[in-house]
Parts: C-alpha cells; structure tokens; sequence
C-alpha cells in the first residue's frame, strides 16, 4: 500500500473505532434510567445530516498522579459541534454521562470553550446538553479552570447570542453556574436535577435527609426557585421545547426575531374580548383567555409558567412577528406584584430588550403585595428591577391596561413616563393612586367616624370616586394614556401600533453600563 493508502487507512481506522466506542451496555444504562444518549440527543436537536462534530478526537489530559479513574475514550465525555435547527445555524455541545458521569476535566472544559467561542464569533445560539457530575475530582484545579473559563464566556456571549441549557440528567456541583447564567434553562422531570451541594453534603453538614428530586428536581426549580423556565415529562419534548424556543428568537443581538410566514393575518375584531373583564371589579378572571385571544392562534409560548404565577410572561406573535409578552395574572394572588414576579418580569424583559423582540404588558394590578415577609426580603430592591428593566429597555413598549392600575404598581408596569411608546386603556380600566375602599378610608376618616351610617357613606363615596377619579378618562385628558379602545378592537391597535413602532430607534448616553438594583 503506498503511503497515501496507509494514511487513508488510518484515518478510517480511528473513524471506525470512535464509532464504535461506546458498547451497547453503555446505551442501554443510559436508555435504563429514561435517558438518550449524549449523540441521540445531538441527532433528534438538529435537522438531520446537518451536524458537524468538531474535536471528536480529543484525548484527556492526563491528570496528576495515580488517584481515581482515567478516561480512555475520544473526546473527553462531550461532544461538541454545529448544524442546523430548523433550518437555522447553532452551535452545541453534549456531554456524555457514560464517560466518568460527564464530569468536566480540562479538555472537556476547552472543548465547550471552542464551541462557545465560535457561536459568539458567527452569531448563532449555543444549546447546551447537561449530564454531569461536575468538575471532574481527579483532574483538580485544572477542572474548577475550566469551568470558570466556561462561566466567562457564557457571560461575554450574554445578550449577544441567545444562551440556553438543557438539563438531562445531573448538574452537580460547578455544572449548575453554567445554565443559570445562560437565558434559559430546560429541565426533565424525574431524570434531571440541579444543586450545588447534592443531598450527601446537606446530611453531613446539616444533617436533614432529603431526596435528589425534593432537593433540586425539576418540578422543585420550576415552582419554587424559579431556576427552570421550561420542564418537560420526557427528553424528546424537552428538546422539541428547545426548537420552539428558538422560532421566536433571533441567531443573535443584531438581528430581528424571525417571521413567522404561516400567521394568522386576521385583524379580527373580537367581541369575545368585551365579555372576559367581570362585572365585579374584584372578581378574578384567567388573563390567558385574553392573551389567546389577541395573538396569533396557538402562538403562545409561556416561559416559567409554574413560577410567579401571578405574573405571566412568554412569546407570542403578531401576524407572524415575534413580541414577548408580560401579564398581571388576576387569578393568582390578584395579580399582584410580589418579589418573585417582579425578579421573574425584569429578567424577561431584560432578555426581550436584548435580542430586538418587542414588550406587550397587560395590565390588572392592584399594586405591590404587602406585609411583613414582602418587606423584609427586600420588596423594594425586587420591584425596582422590574421598573428599572422597563425603563432600560429601548425595543418597542405597547401597554394596555385593561383593569386595575394602582399606585407604584401603575408607575411599574410600563406606563407612559417610564418610556411606554404607546399606552391604551379599556373603558374597565381603573387608574389612580389606590383603590376606591383604601382612599376613602384615608381621605374621609373622620366623616365616616362621626357618620351615623359609615357604611352607606363608604359605599356613596366609592361610587363617586370610580366615578370622578379611578377611571381611565382622567389620564386619557392628560394624555397619560393615548387612546381609550373598545376591547373587541385590541388585536388591530396593537398590530398597527407595533408596526408604527418597528423603526423606533433611541440613542443612549456613553456608559459602562447602568447599574441595575441586583
Ligand atoms: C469524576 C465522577 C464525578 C466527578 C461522577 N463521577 N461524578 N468522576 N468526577 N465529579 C463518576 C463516578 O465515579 C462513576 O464512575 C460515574 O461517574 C457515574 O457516577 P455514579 O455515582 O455511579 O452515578 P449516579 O449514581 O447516577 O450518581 C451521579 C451523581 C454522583 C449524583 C452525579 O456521581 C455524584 O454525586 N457525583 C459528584 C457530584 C459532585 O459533588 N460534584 C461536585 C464536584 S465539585 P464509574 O467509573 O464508577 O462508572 C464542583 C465544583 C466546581 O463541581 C465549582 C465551580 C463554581
């Protein structure tokens, strides 16, 4: 064979033998325990025949000493690369549990690094698949630098490129830091979990038994950390999940959200939309109903939907383009702003502001929640990221206030003089400083005191201040809110006024950066 033949050779040699590295025992752990493959998760993420493997030869590097196992297999416990998604360029990379529990050594790490490196170079998303046990404990500091050259770049790429993490399986220990500074994070119920210190440390430093599900399953993130935005009950919906999310996004900070070609075109008047409001202005009702009804048929993506519930947030579109939208929930909590909806609003606002995808807030909010545990967790710092989140934000800002609008929570939730570009109102809405009950209390105490029947006069001045003060007419006259529409109209005005605003261009002030109330 001449030397072209044997270099040939060699190559198919060493293609053939890292096909073939992984044995069918090892699939079979994976598939045993509810789980893909680090490969079959790549396959069913990409279009097929489009992903491109790079560094799939790499070795490890050889760790010091003698202490604990060695890997053996081509590249290092990850697999890395970039293909298509619909169509579309990103980049991945997935780590494989079944090479020393996907644990990060220092190839491992520079692997990941090459691959965020180059999505932030061309502008495409980087997703990524996480089934680790963490810094790989053999490989020492070199491990810990590796992740923390993994936390720099994921930063340098934050608002830049979209960022999201797919949690499979662990994310133990330095694996968890990773996803929560990436824009989203996707969990698996009952196969995937997320602590920094798993339930062995907790029993020995605190000594409390707990299970891995009760201390960082995915049901525990989505509904009471708030660290998983999306969970899913199996591994192919989560990455379906992951597809959908990416329809709605821009590859990057300088392009627009892709459109939609199949829309729902209908600028339909709504009549339905004039009934959902009750008549009860303390009556609950399901904001989503209205949500589902403005946007383009079965376009909402909720994001977060089993935290903060009393806010809602997601993407929808608009005859085919992307707009996130932000949601006082009056079903929960009355649709008041507490800590966490307020975290769990400017974070997704911060988010939409970055990558060009324009703000709907819908507002019915009767202010922010009091008491006690509100105020000494800091109800005041939360809020304000909320606020200064709207205010920072130069996409374009549509506010409809549909039914209660109150105090600071009115100043909060995009109103005009914090930079809303339009604001509408219902003939519902209620906009003033309180609610009827509180500011009579407090502007006619005495009378009510020295009244013979306080009930009757509370009821009358009530009345007359729905009437005189607690509607929309009064800002409609100050030109706080633009227009007063009929709700069955909605759709239309917001179509019309969102492509109004899609050249809205705002120059900013030269500054490092402002500096949000973290
Ligand atoms: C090296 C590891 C490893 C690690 C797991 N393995 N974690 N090897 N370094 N961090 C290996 C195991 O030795 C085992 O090898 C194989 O992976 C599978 O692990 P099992 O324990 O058998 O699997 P399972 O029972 O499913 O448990 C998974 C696990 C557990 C919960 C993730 O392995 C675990 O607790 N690992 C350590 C998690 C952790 O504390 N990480 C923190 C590291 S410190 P064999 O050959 O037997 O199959 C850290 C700090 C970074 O990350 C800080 C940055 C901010």
């Amino acid at each position: 064979m001449d030397v072209k033949g044997k270099l040939f050779t060699k190559f198919l040699e060493r293609q053939k033998e890292y096909s073939q590295q992984q044995g069918q025992a090892a699939i079979e752990k994976q598939h045993a325990k509810g789980k893909m493959t680090a490969r079959e998760r790549i396959e069913l993420l990409f279009d097929p025949d489009t992903f491109e493997e790079v560094d799939a030869f790499s070795v490890p590097a050889p760790a010091g000493g003698d202490f604990g196992k060695k890997v053996t297999a081509f590249g290092d416990g990850v697999i890395t690369g970039f293909g298509k998604i619909s169509g579309r360029l990103a980049f991945a990379f997935s780590q494989d549990f079944n090479v020393l529990g996907g644990s990060l050594g220092s190839v491992h790490a520079g692997k990941i690094a090459k691959v965020q490196d180059m999505a932030l170079k061309v502008g495409a998303p980087l997703i990524g698949l996480i089934d680790s046990g963490g810094a790989r404990i053999q490989e020492g500091v070199a491990s810990l630098a590796g992740y923390a050259s993994i936390f720099n770049r994921n930063v340098k790429s934050s608002g830049v490129i979209p960022q999201i993490s797919v949690v499979m399986g662990p994310a133990a220990g330095g694996a968890v830091y990773s996803p929560s500074i990436t824009d989203f994070v996707f969990m698996t119920n009952k196969t995937s979990y997320m602590f920094v210190t798993g339930p062995n440390v907790v029993k020995e430093v605190l000594n409390e038994d707990v299970s891995f599900d009760d201390l960082g399953g995915a049901i525990v993130h989505m509904k009471k950390s708030g660290v998983a935005h999306f969970v899913y009950e199996d591994e192919e919906n989560t990455i379906r999940g992951v597809q959908k999310l990416l329809s709605y996004l821009p590859s990057n900070n300088l392009e627009n959200p892709p459109f939609f070609e199949y829309c729902d075109t209908d600028l339909r008047v709504d009549e339905r939309m004039r009934d959902i409001i009750p008549d009860d202005p303390n009556k609950p009702y399901d904001i989503k109903e209205i949500i589902n009804l403005l946007i383009d048929r079965n376009s909402f993506f909720e994001v977060s939907a089993g935290y903060a519930q009393n806010l809602v947030v997601g993407f929808g579109r608009l005859r085919g383009k992307a707009i996130g939208i932000i949601a006082n929930q009056p079903k929960v909590l009355a649709g008041t702003l507490d800590i966490s909806s307020s975290v769990k609003g400017a974070r997704f606002i911060r988010f939409c502001d970055a990558f060009n995808i324009p703000i709907l807030t819908l507002e019915d909010v009767p202010g922010f929640l009091p008491g006690v545990d509100q105020e000494h967790n800091g109800i005041i710092r939360h809020g304000a990221k909320l606020l200064y989140a709207y205010a920072d934000a130069t996409v374009p800002k549509i506010t409809v206030i549909l039914r209660k609008s109150y105090g600071g929570a009115y100043c909060v939730m995009n109103s005009k003089n914090l930079g809303g570009d339009v604001n509408f109102a219902w003939p519902t809405a209620e906009i003033a400083v309180m609610g009827p009950e509180g500011a009579v209390s407090i502007l006619y105490r005495k009378e009510l005191l020295e009244s013979k029947d306080p009930a009757k006069l509370k009821k009358e001045l009530t009345a007359r201040y729905r009437e005189e003060i607690a509607n929309p007419y009064v800002a409609d006259d100050k030109g706080y809110i633009d227009e007063v529409i009929d709700p069955a109209v909605t759709r239309k005005k917001l179509i019309t006024a969102f492509e109004a605003l899609e050249s809205k261009h705002i120059s900013v002030p030269s500054r490092k950066h402002g500096n949000i109330p973290l």
